[in-house]
């Protein structure tokens, strides 16, 4: 039997890809073990990039965009979930190269999904999505090279943004001082303050440390920004300290030299959010649920109907998102 839904689908039209809001029915969906009821999926930075047409994310046409997904799972053949199951997801493909969250039902691995820890409800766990799994997995990553709460100050870059907030509050909440780095100072240094930034920066700080060495300040780097916000970090960490790097919403240009990595020792990991074995997925979400106070998600996060999906990725294309925006999908833009 089919059962049609609503989604955001991208076309390839004369060489171009385009997002609309269309109906389709479950024929369409992959061949996959597990079909979720979405109930709530967000927007990334890389699901604003595919419902704006933008080249580097959607690898195969027609595709149903989202890179997660919150939902109920409504029918499965794998061994771990059953008919009821409240179930999130992020990556793994989503969105990119296999159908997407932002739609009514998804169908999906059933190896990537995590249930929604007990301490988030659906909309709250759909407000972590990609950005907070990956500040998680960022922060496992620091913790990995030595990082402890004692070592001093950690940075976050691009700290107004999605990943960058949930960085600043989980960080925070680890029991680690936190310096938030932001284009937008006057504008949201209450706002990040409030999550539990000790010290909020101006960008342009760290864009105009153009030597590869400066003084060093901070203990790690969360990093979401890439290009010569990334490099003037680099040059400011402490000898030995840890760098996580998986954003590029300035650049993928890396302006720096060996002399950090050479002279102070150091470090840095990169992040891939999407390939995350099942396990490191899990410990992300643990994580999350010891170290993430709901209330501070809630403070950052707004809920929109599905079809206002577009309208909302569009702050993000231009630098100017703050936090997470939540998509409810089940079209009639109830704020539960
Ligand atoms: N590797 C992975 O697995 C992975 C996973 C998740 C996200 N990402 C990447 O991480 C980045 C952030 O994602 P997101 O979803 O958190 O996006 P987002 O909500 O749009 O946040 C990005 C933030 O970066 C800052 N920014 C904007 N323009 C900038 C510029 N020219 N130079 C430096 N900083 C700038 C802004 O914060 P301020 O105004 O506060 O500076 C902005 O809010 C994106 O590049 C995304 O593709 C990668």
């Amino acid at each position: 039997m089919t059962t049609t839904f609503p989604a955001w689908v991208v076309r390839k039209d004369d060489g171009a890809n385009t997002a609309a809001l269309e109906q389709l029915d479950t024929s369409t969906l992959d061949d996959l073990d597990t079909t979720v009821r979405v109930r709530y999926s967000s927007i990334n930075y890389k699901d604003a990039l595919a419902l704006h047409g933008r080249p580097g994310v959607v690898r195969c046409t027609p595709l149903i965009a989202g890179i997660d997904l919150t939902g109920e799972v409504i029918e499965s053949r794998h061994p771990r979930w059953n008919t009821g199951d409240v179930v999130t997801l992020d990556g793994a493909g989503l969105g990119e190269e296999l159908h997407g969250g932002l739609a009514g039902i998804a169908r999906v691995n059933g190896d990537d999904l995590v249930t929604v820890p007990a301490a988030f409800t659906p909309v709250q766990a759909a407000a972590i999505g990609t950005a907070g799994f990956t500040a998680a997995l960022a922060l496992l990553a620091l913790e990995r090279h030595g990082l402890t709460p004692g070592a001093g100050p950690v940075l976050v870059t691009g700290a107004g943004g999605g990943s960058g907030s949930i960085a600043v509050a989980l960080l925070h909440h680890s029991g680690y001082e936190v310096t938030a780095t932001t284009g937008r100072p006057d504008r949201l240094r209450a706002r990040l303050t409030a999550l539990g930034a000790t010290e909020v920066i101006d960008r342009a700080e760290l864009e105009s440390q153009t030597r590869p060495l400066g003084q060093q300040r901070w203990a790690g780097v969360i990093d979401s920004a890439g290009g010569s916000v990334l490099a003037g970090a680099l040059a400011a960490l402490r000898h030995g300290a840890p760098a996580a790097a998986f954003g590029l919403a300035g650049g993928t240009q890396l302006p720096t030299t060996v002399l950090p990595f050479i002279l102070r020792g150091v470090a840095l990991l990169g992040i891939d959010s999407v390939r995350t074995a099942p396990t490191l997925r899990q410990q992300a979400w643990d994580r999350l649920a010891r170290d993430l106070d709901p209330a501070h998600l809630d403070g950052l996060t707004r809920v929109v109907p599905l079809d206002q999906a577009q309208t909302a990725a569009a702050a993000l294309l231009e630098g100017q998102g703050t936090g997470r925006t939540v998509i409810d999908v089940t079209q009639e833009g109830r704020t539960p």
